[in-house]
């Protein structure tokens, strides 16, 4: 890091952290520190605030950072990620997830509709008369694919189909054959479609799922199980080697990152579960936070200044995880889909220049869903000895169509724990004293709809370039997981010297 970016992070150390509810006392600080970002006209309008109020970001620690982000160029680097420069450096790409939302270099953005409509048809085709339309009788797809190519849809299909979804799709990512088992037991074979999704195409835990997919097809009387399967990917030869038929190959660009895939086809069992207008409204929300990140600055670039709070508490108050909590019961798999797209984008020790890195990078992400977690693990969060910085995240409207005092409940549970961790409460009896002053931040959707749940997506996916930007890491390779699959290739292999307790493990699992 240069001399200047060192003497901002010793001003930022420097700095005298005041209480939370101190800091209330300047009567603006919820407008200051809050933004909606807002989309559509009419029925389609909706938006999301995003209230970052109970942090401990006041005027000094955001004029700080905003000197950070300036000595990082933050502003020339966020302007090369959208005109599809090469700031994938280690591998020599651009990182163009946003031309899929129609934002981006005019090149990339064309290539990226032109595979949409490609995939437009084929789920229209298929979703035709009633679902009995050009590919015959489809009620299920199992669509197969790990990390990047499967945690996105399971989160998309789950969030937005809970009432009905217009094909029953089951995502299968784990090697672990129940998995499988469990989709096909699940499935009519006659009717079910097969989605093999691999960026690369040689993922091996995709590729065994998708052979005894195939299998069990074949199994059940279908004369031309290669003829049920789509693939999803960025290596078609691979793909028409492994012997899917051209014109059912939805390619993406190898510019998409595999984290940052879910706009691409990579997105076909969401359009199938949910419809392609409803798959377009969901790219719309993501391309709402697209341009609100690309012509922001500074403080006011909500992104922007989450990642603020973010290197906040990482790196100066030595937090070493943040937690999510929706109070939806839609976004259980939130917490899941966060984790690949920060720990595996910022869980670097090295900068993108190759030196060692001044400080810890990504925390830890976890969670789950409120109100269920507060009667698991809201006890450590107020009164533990780890400070853990919390996202809230609900919707103003019900997900349900029941008595709406569930809905209020919920809710009001919601933004009391963030008044309760801030505000905490003294009491002589150290068992009963809350000592507050417990940060948090707020999302608070209008709605929980297919554009919210991109616009969520799309907040993340900058926040944590945003950070990386701060830290001046490449947050678009991910080499740290290569060693473990060698290794499970080399024992699979055989003939290899492990350690003695893995060559022991070996031996009483059989394996050797
Ligand atoms: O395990 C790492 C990883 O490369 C992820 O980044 C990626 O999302 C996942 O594997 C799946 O890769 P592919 O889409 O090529 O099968």
């Amino acid at each position: 890091m240069s001399e200047a970016v060192d003497v901002i992070w010793d001003g930022l150390k420097s700095h005298e952290p005041r209480n939370l509810p101190d800091l209330f006392e300047d009567g603006d600080r919820t407008a200051k520190l809050s933004g909606r970002i807002e989309w559509g006209a009419g029925d389609t309008a909706g938006g999301i605030l995003f209230d970052w109020s109970k942090t401990h970001l006041d005027d000094d620690l955001l004029g700080r950072f905003e000197k950070l982000a300036e000595a990082m160029d933050f502003t020339g680097k966020r302007d090369a990620m959208f005109a599809g420069k090469r700031i994938n450096n280690t591998e020599d790409r651009a990182a163009e997830h946003t031309a899929q939302r129609g934002v981006g270099a005019a090149s990339s953005v064309e290539e990226a509709m032109a595979l949409h409509a490609r995939m437009k048809m084929l789920v229209e085709a298929i979703h035709g008369d009633d679902c009995a339309g050009a590919l015959g009788e489809i009620k299920h797809l199992i669509h197969i694919g790990i990390g990047g190519s499967a945690l996105g849809p399971a989160l998309a299909v789950d969030a937005l189909t809970r009432d009905l979804a217009k094909v029953d799709v089951h995502v299968v990512s784990n090697i672990d054959g129940v998995a499988l088992e469990q989709a096909m037991e699940a499935c009519d074979p006659e009717t079910t479609m097969i989605a093999v999704a691999s960026k690369t195409f040689t993922t091996i835990e995709t590729m065994t799922n998708a052979q005894s997919a195939l299998k069990w097809l074949e199994q059940n009387g279908i004369g031309d199980p290669y003829g049920r399967v789509v693939a999803l990917t960025a290596s078609p030869e691979k793909a028409v080697e492994w012997g899917v038929d051209e014109t059912r190959i939805l390619p993406f660009s190898e510019n998409v990152g595999g984290r940052y895939s879910l706009w691409s086809s990579i997105g076909f069992p969401v359009a199938m579960a949910i419809g392609w207008d409803e798959f377009e409204e969901f790219l719309a929300g993501a391309q709402a936070v697209d341009l609100h990140f690309q012509s922001a600055n500074g403080r006011s670039n909500l992104p922007l200044r989450a990642a603020f709070a973010d290197q906040y508490y990482t790196r100066l108050r030595g937090c070493q995880t943040r937690a999510v909590f929706a109070y939806d019961e839609r976004l259980g798999l939130l917490p899941d889909y966060l984790q690949q797209l920060e720990m595996e984008s910022n869980g670097k020790s090295v900068t993108a220049a190759g030196d060692p890195v001044d400080g810890q990078t990504a925390p830890i992400t976890w969670g789950g869903v409120g109100t269920d977690a507060q009667h698991a693990v809201f006890q450590l969060l107020h009164q533990g000895t780890h400070l853990i910085p919390v996202d809230f995240i609900a919707s103003i409207a019900p997900g349900d169509m029941l008595d709406p005092a569930h809905h209020r409940i919920l809710l009001t549970n919601c933004f009391a724990q963030g008044a309760a961790l801030m505000a905490g409460q003294s009491s002589d009896d150290g068992a009963r004293n809350f000592e507050g002053d417990r940060p948090s931040a707020t999302m608070l959707c209008d709605d929980l709809d297919a554009a919210t749940l991109g616009a969520l997506i799309a907040f993340h996916e900058h926040r944590t370039f945003a950070n990386a930007m701060l830290m001046g890491i490449n947050p678009f390779d991910q080499f740290g997981v290569e060693l473990g699959k060698q290794m499970a290739k080399s024992i699979e292999a055989g003939g290899n010297q492990f350690d003695a307790s893995t060559e022991r493990l070996l031996e009483i699992a059989g394996l050797s």
